[in-house]
């Protein structure tokens, strides 16, 4: 899978993606990353992305012409599955979404910044807006990096225990994970319910099966 990441501070993005199973994924030739700074597509001599809103109101807008620029090199080199953009008015981003994207061949993520992106670039270059959650970040790339690391956990062989991935709590669907523990089995007081120490295989699983489903805290 390849992804292009299309920021005007790519640099964000360079730590978040050195991590050791994005790292893995990418030296296992599994995945292709590619950070690509906006303003090497900007305007003029001091490469401008962004400009003053039409009709008024505070902050800044990314312009059109750097974005239909550098999508168009891109799209001029090879198709594109995906082309997304992190914002927080966006689909809220889920498992089902990692699942999805992991199953493209070629995704191109925009982040925004600033006060927002030219409509006309939501409307014609853009085929889905996704959302990591209802806050607002300063940018969307550290949203971009929650979908990156979702999605490449997902492709087949960057993880060394699929099944971890099978038994992931969202994964399978209105089904929680269960609590887990491990060694020590006291600590200061506090143990590790009996059952599962007891090598009850059968009640073990039945065990785990029930707190999955009981597990679920609700805020008040
Ligand atoms: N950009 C700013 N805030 C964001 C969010 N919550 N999700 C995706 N992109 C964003």
């Amino acid at each position: 899978m390849r992804i292009d990441i299309v920021s005007v501070i790519p640099e964000i993005l360079k730590s978040p993606f050195s991590n050791s199973m994005i790292q893995r994924a990418i030296n296992k030739k599994i995945l292709e990353i590619y950070l690509h700074d906006l303003r090497k597509y900007g305007l003029g001599k001091r490469k401008k992305v962004d400009d003053y809103p039409y009709g008024g109101g505070s902050g800044m807008v990314i312009r059109i012409e750097p974005v239909y620029r550098c999508f168009h090199k891109l799209f001029s080199e090879r198709d594109y599955d995906e082309k997304i953009f992190m914002t927080p008015d966006g689909n809220i981003f889920s498992q089902k979404y990692a699942y999805e994207f992991s199953c493209k061949k070629n995704i191109i993520i925009l982040c925004g910044r600033y006060k927002g992106i030219d409509q006309r670039i939501r409307d014609h270059l853009i085929s889905k807006e996704i959302s990591i959650g209802p806050y607002v970040l300063s940018g969307g790339e550290l949203a971009a990096a929650v979908v990156v690391e979702a999605v490449t956990r997902l492709l087949p062989g960057v993880l060394n225990n699929p099944d971890s991935m099978i038994t992931d709590s969202f994964q399978i669907k209105s089904i929680n994970s269960p609590p887990l523990y491990t060694r020590p089995i006291l600590y200061k007081g506090l143990s590790v319910p009996k059952i599962l120490v007891s090598g009850h295989h059968k009640k073990i699983k039945n065990w785990f099966y029930e707190k999955s489903i009981l597990k679920k805290k609700i805020d008040s």
